[in-house]
C-alpha cells in the first residue's frame, strides 16, 4: 500500500533538460544507428537514417550531446568538415581502435539537430586540443559575420551559424580527459573557457566544467572553490552497475540479486546528488551553477560476440526501473540538476534505441522517457509520502494537469496506491509498461513484448485516485482538474 498527497504548491521547475540524450562516436551509435550516409538503402534524409528521428520525435528530445564522451578529448574538429571524400580517417582509440572516417562531422550534427528540432550540447576538446582550435571551433558554428572561421563554415556550404545552447570544457579530465588533478583542470578550465566566445549578441554560451566522477567530492570542491563564478554548470557523471567496475554483468538471464543490486547502484544518484549540491551550495548558495549529469545510465556486459568497445547492451524492463527511479530523483533535486543526459541515445549502453542494419526496435528505456515527457518544464509538487518499500514516485503540474509517474520495481507483489489530492480532479488517464520476467525485452524477432498499455485497474472520486501498479511497472497517470 502507498498514500501519496499531492498539495497545491509548486516547488521547482523541471527544466526539459533533464531529459536530455548523449550522442558519442562510439560502436554503432552516430554510424549505422543514426548517420547511414545520402547513398544508403535505409531511408534517410541528408544521410540521417529515417525511422530512428520518427522514433525519438516521438519523445521530444530536448538537448543532444557530442561528440562526446572520451572521444571528444580526441576529437579534432577540422578533421570533419568540408567535402566528405576528402575528410581524414583516424582511429578511435577509445572505443574499439576502429576506423573513424570522419563522415559526421560539425555540418551532420546540426543537421541532426534539426531533424530533431533539438538543442545543440558540443562538447570541447582539453586533453589533447589546444585554445586556439576550441576558440576556432565556437567562431565557426557561432560567428555571424565576416571572420575567418565563418568564411570557412560558408564556404563548406552553411553561409548562417547555429546556436550552439551547452559547450563542455573537456570531459572526464580526471581520467580519459587527460588523467589531471583538480587544481590543475580548473586552471585550465579558467584558462579555456575564456576563449568560447559569445558572438553576435546572441544568448550567451552556456559553459559546463568537467565535473567529478561519481563520489569525488575533493575534485567538486577544488573545482567549486576556483572556478564557480566562470562556469554556468559542472557535470556529474555516474553509471549504474550490477556487480564491480571490473565485473560488468549480463543485461539478460541474470538472477534476482542482480535485479536488485543495479536498482541499488542507480539510487545511490540520490546520496551523489545531494552530496554534490552540498559543496555546491557553499560557494553558490544562490544555486546559478547547474549540477549536469551528462552521462547516466546501465553499464552492462556487451551483448555475446559483439565487439567489446562498442558497449553494446540489450535493455530489459529492468533499465525502465533504472530511467524512472533515476529520473524521479533528478525531479526531486530540480532546483540544483539543470540537465541530464543519458547514455547514449542509439545502440550503446542504455540505449533508447537498438538497431540491426535497417531494422530498429524501441527500447523499455525509450517508452519511460515517452511516458515522462510532460514533466519536461512543468513544476514539481509537494507531497507527502508513505510509500511501499519498493515503490518511487514524482508528480508535477503543467497547464492544470498533474503528471503521476510511479515506479514498483518489486518481482512479486502489486501496490495499491492511492493518491489524494487539495484540489477537486475531473478525469485520469492511466498508462503502464510493465514485464512478466525481469528480462523481459524488445529484440528484432520480438519488437513489442514490452510496449505502454492503459492501465485498467483505475479508480477516481472527487479528490482521489487509486490504482494498482503492477510488480516490474512503471506507470504513469495524467490528472486534470476540474
Ligand atoms: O559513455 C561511455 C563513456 O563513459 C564516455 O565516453 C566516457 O565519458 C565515460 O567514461
Amino acid at each position: 500500500m502507498s498514500k501519496i498527497t499531492v498539495h497545491n504548491q509548486q516547488l521547482s521547475k523541471i527544466s526539459k533538460y533533464l531529459y536530455g540524450q548523449f550522442s558519442e562516436h562510439l560502436g554503432r551509435c552516430i554510424y549505422e544507428g543514426l548517420w547511414v550516409g545520402e547513398d544508403s538503402d535505409i531511408s534517410n534524409v541528408n544521410g540521417i537514417r529515417s525511422d530512428v528521428v520518427q522514433a525519438l520525435n516521438e519523445i521530444d528530445v530536448p538537448v543532444l550531446r557530442w561528440p562526446g564522451g572520451c572521444f571528444a578529448d580526441e576529437y579534432h574538429w577540422r578533421d570533419g568538415i568540408g567535402p566528405r571524400q576528402n575528410r581524414k580517417k583516424i582511429v578511435n582509440t577509445n572505443w574499439g581502435g576502429v576506423v573513424e572516417n570522419n563522415h559526421f562531422g560539425t555540418h551532420e550534427f546540426f543537421e541532426l539537430v534539426r531533424q530533431l528540432n533539438t538543442d545543440a550540447y558540443i562538447n570541447g576538446n582539453v586533453g589533447s586540443g589546444t585554445v586556439q582550435e576550441m576558440s576556432e571551433w565556437v567562431e565557426y558554428m557561432t560567428f555571424n559575420g565576416i571572420s575567418p572561421m565563418a568564411d570557412l563554415r560558408a564556404k563548406n556550404g552553411h553561409p548562417d551559424p547555429w546556436h550552439v545552447k551547452f559547450f563542455g570544457v573537456g570531459n572526464e579530465s580526471w581520467g580519459c580527459g587527460g588523467n589531471m588533478r583538480p587544481e590543475y583542470y580548473s586552471d585550465l578550465y579558467r584558462r579555456y573557457q575564456t576563449f568560447v566566445r559569445n558572438y553576435n549578441g546572441a544568448e550567451p554560451i552556456y559553459k559546463i566544467a568537467s565535473g567529478p566522477n561519481i563520489d569525488d567530492y575533493n575534485w567538486m570542491e577544488v573545482l567549486m572553490k576556483n572556478a564557480a563564478p566562470l562556469m554556468d554548470g559542472i557535470s556529474l557523471h555516474h553509471y549504474a552497475l550490477a556487480s564491480e567496475w571490473e565485473d560488468k554483468r549480463p543485461a539478460l538471464g541474470f538472477p534476482e540479486k542482480e535485479w536488485f543490486s543495479l536498482i541499488k547502484s542507480a539510487q545511490k544518484m540520490e546520496e551523489l546528488v545531494t552530496k554534490h549540491s552540498a559543496i555546491m551550495d557553499k560557494y553558490d548558495p544562490e544555486k546559478r551553477v547547474g549540477l549536469i549529469v551528462d552521462e547516466w545510465g546501465s553499464w552492462l556486459a556487451v551483448e555475446p560476440g559483439t565487439n567489446p568497445g562498442f558497449l553494446y547492451q540489450q535493455n530489459t524492463i529492468r533499465d525502465a526501473m533504472i530511467a524512472a527511479i533515476t529520473l524521479h530523483i533528478f525531479q526531486d533535486h530540480a532546483d540544483r540538476v539543470q540537465m541530464a543526459n543519458i547514455a547514449q541515445m542509439v545502440n550503446v549502453l542504455q540505449a533508447m534505441i537498438l538497431t540491426d542494419g535497417a531494422k530498429m526496435v524501441k527500447t523499455p528505456t525509450y517508452y519511460v522517457f515517452k511516458m515522462f515527457k510532460d514533466h519536461q518544464d512543468a513544476m514539481t509538487m509537494a507531497t507527502d509520502q508513505q510509500l511501499a518499500d519498493t515503490t518511487s514516485v514524482s508528480v508535477s503540474k503543467k497547464d492544470g494537469e498533474y503528471l503521476v509517474s510511479l515506479c514498483n520495481y518489486g518481482l512479486d507483489a502489486a501496490d495499491d496506491v492511492q493518491v489524494d489530492f487539495d484540489e477537486a480532479i475531473s478525469a485520469v488517464t492511466g498508462e503502464v509498461l510493465s514485464g512478466q520476467v525481469m528480462d523481459q525485452h524488445n529484440d528484432f524477432e520480438q519488437p513489442d513484448a514490452v510496449a505502454p498499455e492503459a492501465l485498467q485497474q483505475l479508480q477516481l472520486s472527487e479528490q482521489s485516485i487509486t490504482a494498482t501498479i503492477p510488480a516490474m511497472s512503471v506507470v504513469t497517470l495524467h490528472v486534470s482538474t476540474a
